[in-house]
Formats: structure tokens, C-alpha cells, sequence
């Protein structure tokens, strides 16, 4: 398991590389706005690092689903988080989840959907819009679509503008998170038809 290296100033053929130490996660919580007794996915969590914050978060009252294919990491966050509030799950957030439908306050996913090829997209809209509650959010972290040190090939990457035209849901917000990222908020209710 790897993080992404910044310092190195070129990407690593790794699956996993994750965001830890790289992303200003005060930020991050500031545009979640989680409470206790919330229930959180953490989709293609890596090493869970974010589940295990969004946990203390949502406190013993809430849940946090950590999903991710990759069965060695899911393996070491169960053994490491047992007996909390964590639910690991090895999974694909682009297909149907074990996750009861309208049970998700917030679905957080960071440099994840970048990968994803266009019926994955697909998927990943609709699992997202059975799990989510009527007053969820939805949180995509990506890399700025521009030239950076590091990063997935840019033709790979979604312009917060793009991720505006692919998820059909309301847009909330894009905040920068660090150098480089943004994350954008997207909530799952219907804009109110406005009086022509
Ligand atoms: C770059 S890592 C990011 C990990 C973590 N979210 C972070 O910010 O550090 C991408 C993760 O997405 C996972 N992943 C890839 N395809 C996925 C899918 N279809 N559903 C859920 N997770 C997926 C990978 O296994 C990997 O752990």
C-alpha cells in the first residue's frame, strides 16, 4: 500500500494510493457538516483513514460503511477498527451494495471515480441515488483537471464543471482541499421548479 507521493513528481502504477496526508481534512469536514448518528459510505475507502475520522464524527450512534474491492485493505481496516462503528464491506460501488436503500447520509468518495469507465459511472449514479436519503449528500474528491506533479492522465479527470454534467443531482459546492484537489458536494433532492 502506497500514498500518492507528491515528492516524487510522477504517479506510481499502484492501485492504492491514498490521500492521506495530503488532503486538508478540516476542510473536508467543514463541507460535510456530519452529525452524530449519521450514517457515512466511505467508497473506495484504501487504507480507511477517512472512515476512521468520519466515524469519530458520527460517534458511537452513527455508522460508517468502508467499501472497497481491494480485499487486503478491507482486510487490515476490519482488523484494526473491530468492535467500532465501522462496517468494512468488500465491494463495488458501482454495482448494488449489501446497503439498505435510503439509509446513507453521506457518500464520500476520493480519487476514485476517475477510473471508472462510462457504464461504471453509470452504476456508481444509480447505487448512489438507492443508498442516499432525501436530504444526503454526495462528496466526489478529485485532482484539479490541469497539469499537476502527479495524478491519473488528464483526459482520465472531471473538471468540477464535468461532474456537474454527469451527476444528476444538485449541486451544492466546490471547495479546494488541497493543493491541487477539490471536492464537490452534490445533494440528492430535485432543484424547486422556479416560476417562469
Ligand atoms: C487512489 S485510491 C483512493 C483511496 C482513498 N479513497 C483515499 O482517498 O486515500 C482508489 C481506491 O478506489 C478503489 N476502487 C477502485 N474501483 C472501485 C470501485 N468500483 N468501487 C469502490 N472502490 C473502488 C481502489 O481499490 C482504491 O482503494
Amino acid at each position: 500500500m502506497e500514498k500518492i507521493d507528491k515528492g516524487k513528481g510522477k504517479e506510481h502504477r499502484h492501485r492504492g494510493k491514498f490521500t492521506e496526508g495530503l488532503l486538508d481534512v478540516e476542510r473536508i469536514l467543514g463541507g460535510l457538516a456530519l452529525r452524530p448518528g449519521q450514517t457515512v459510505v466511505d467508497a473506495g475507502c484504501g487504507n480507511g483513514y477517512m472512515s476512521k475520522i468520519f466515524s469519530r464524527q458520527v460517534t458511537p450512534s452513527g455508522k460508517v460503511y468502508a467499501l472497497d474491492p481491494d480485499r487486503h485493505f478491507i482486510g487490515v481496516l476490519e482488523a484494526e477498527t473491530r468492535g467500532t462503528n465501522i462496517v468494512t464491506i468488500v465491494g463495488d460501488i458501482t454495482r448494488p451494495t449489501p446497503i439498505e436503500p435510503s439509509s446513507v447520509d453521506l457518500i464520500y468518495i476520493s480519487t476514485v471515480i476517475h477510473c471508472f469507465s462510462k457504464l461504471q459511472m453509470q452504476g456508481f449514479i444509480q447505487e448512489v441515488r438507492r443508498l442516499i436519503k432525501p436530504d444526503g449528500l454526495l462528496a466526489i474528491v478529485e485532482i484539479e483537471k490541469t497539469e499537476t506533479p502527479f495524478g491519473p492522465p488528464l483526459n482520465r479527470r472531471f473538471s468540477s464543471e464535468e461532474l456537474r454534467t454527469i451527476v444528476p443531482m444538485t449541486p451544492v459546492e466546490t471547495i479546494p482541499v488541497a493543493e491541487y484537489f477539490f471536492m464537490h458536494t452534490f445533494a440528492h433532492a430535485t432543484p424547486p421548479k422556479v416560476a417562469p
